[in-house]
């Protein structure tokens, strides 16, 4: 029997640990945020985020054990983030995962980084937990920077992709706007507080592939272009004036898009439970719509606390440990895969 799950996500340019309990209580979760590294540059540069992989990730283990006084013999499982994410930075909690599995003979099991987005919701700790009515099979919509798709869950282990972009994910849409805007990296979080004093139906920007088709893909690389396209026909004093406007006008094409679809996916599966993951879920007019939408259709949301919607460990504890408590176990032959077959992504 598997008491505590220490588990590593470095998929990105988070690095993150987490002790989980067996039932899914965080124990406790530490992460090093590398964005001052990355921010000069306008986005994440692989070669930056192994290094600092690298630098924090054994600190950071030792610290979690320490500071939460836990030994290495009460730990039955190491989990890690093995696919998908940047190579040089995966390959950092791989190598390091499989080294202590091979010296303090803990099981290992590697995780799919889009699987712990997938289930951070049933996570708990001090200050969350999933409502008690809240459960499988539920629809998810994980959107982040690297991400974005809807999964039909039907328990652990029995996922449907039903739809996902073919081109950008919603975060890197939000992400390329700030650029053009210059308004700083990584670009939703400053999209979306201007766009609260913005007026969102001030431009008309594309909703891609919404009429007319039912298709359960997302793209977001015309309405980037047509973002441009209106930019070089204005003045920059005119964009500066109507930068509220214009981030709540490219904030609401997202978010239509990506309910349309959502809703689409909830007629198809007829799923009551809906949780919405990912760092993007943190849009201040995602949650609103979303939460409407559920409201009055009387579905049942759970969106995870920040900490567990951003990239984390802890999300990949729970699904390292659901997978180790079915006796599934990586060997130490466990590799990195940047792209990944599981959902297609
Ligand atoms: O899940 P995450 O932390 O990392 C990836 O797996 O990509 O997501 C990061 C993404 C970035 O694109 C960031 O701009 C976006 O989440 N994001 C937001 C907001 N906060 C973070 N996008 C829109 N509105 C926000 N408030
Ligand atoms: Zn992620």
């Amino acid at each position: 029997m598997i008491e505590k799950v220490l588990a590593i996500e470095t998929s990105c340019d988070d690095t993150s640990v987490a002790l989980l309990r067996n039932d899914g209580w965080v124990i406790d979760q530490i992460s090093a945020n590398q964005d001052r590294f990355h921010q000069k540059f306008g986005g994440v540069v692989p070669e930056i985020a192994g290094r600092r992989h690298t630098e924090d990730l054994l600190p950071l283990i030792d610290l979690i054990l320490r500071e939460n006084k836990i030994s290495w013999n009460e730990i039955g499982g190491i989990a890690v983030t093995s696919e998908p994410g940047l190579l040089g930075s995966l390959l950092v909690g791989v190598v390091t995962a499989k080294t202590l599995s091979l010296a303090k003979k803990i099981p290992l099991i590697g995780v799919n980084h889009i699987e712990g987005h997938m289930v951070a919701a049933f996570l708990r700790d001090k200050e969350y937990a999933p409502k008690p009515n809240w459960g499988f099979p539920c629809l998810a919509l994980v959107v982040s920077g690297g991400h974005s798709l809807f999964v039909q869950m039907d328990s652990f282990g029995e996922y449907k992709k039903l739809g996902g972009t073919i081109d950008d994910a919603a975060g890197e849409a939000f992400d390329k706007f700030a650029k053009m805007l210059n308004l700083g990296y990584p670009g939703g979080v400053h999209v979306d507080r201007l766009a609260q004093k913005g007026n969102p139906t001030a431009f008309d920007f594309p909703r891609a592939k919404i009429h007319g088709d039912d298709s359960l893909d997302l793209s977001f690389s015309g309405l980037k272009t047509s973002a441009l396209n209106l930019l070089k026909r204005m003045v920059p004093q005119d964009i500066s004036k109507s930068l509220p406007d214009l981030c709540a006008s490219y904030q609401e094409a997202i978010v239509d898009a990506l309910l349309i679809k959502l809703e689409r996916c909830q007629k198809l599966t007829k799923a009551k439970n809906i949780t919405v993951t990912g760092g993007v879920s943190a849009n201040s007019r995602l949650r609103y719509k979303v939460s409407e939408w559920c409201k009055k259709n009387d579905l049942h949301l759970e969106i995870p606390p920040l900490k567990y919607c951003t990239d984390n460990a802890a999300m990949i504890g729970y699904a390292g440990l659901m997978r180790l408590q079915r006796g599934e176990r990586s060997d130490l032959s466990l590799a990195p895969k940047p792209a990944s077959v599981f959902l297609d992504v």
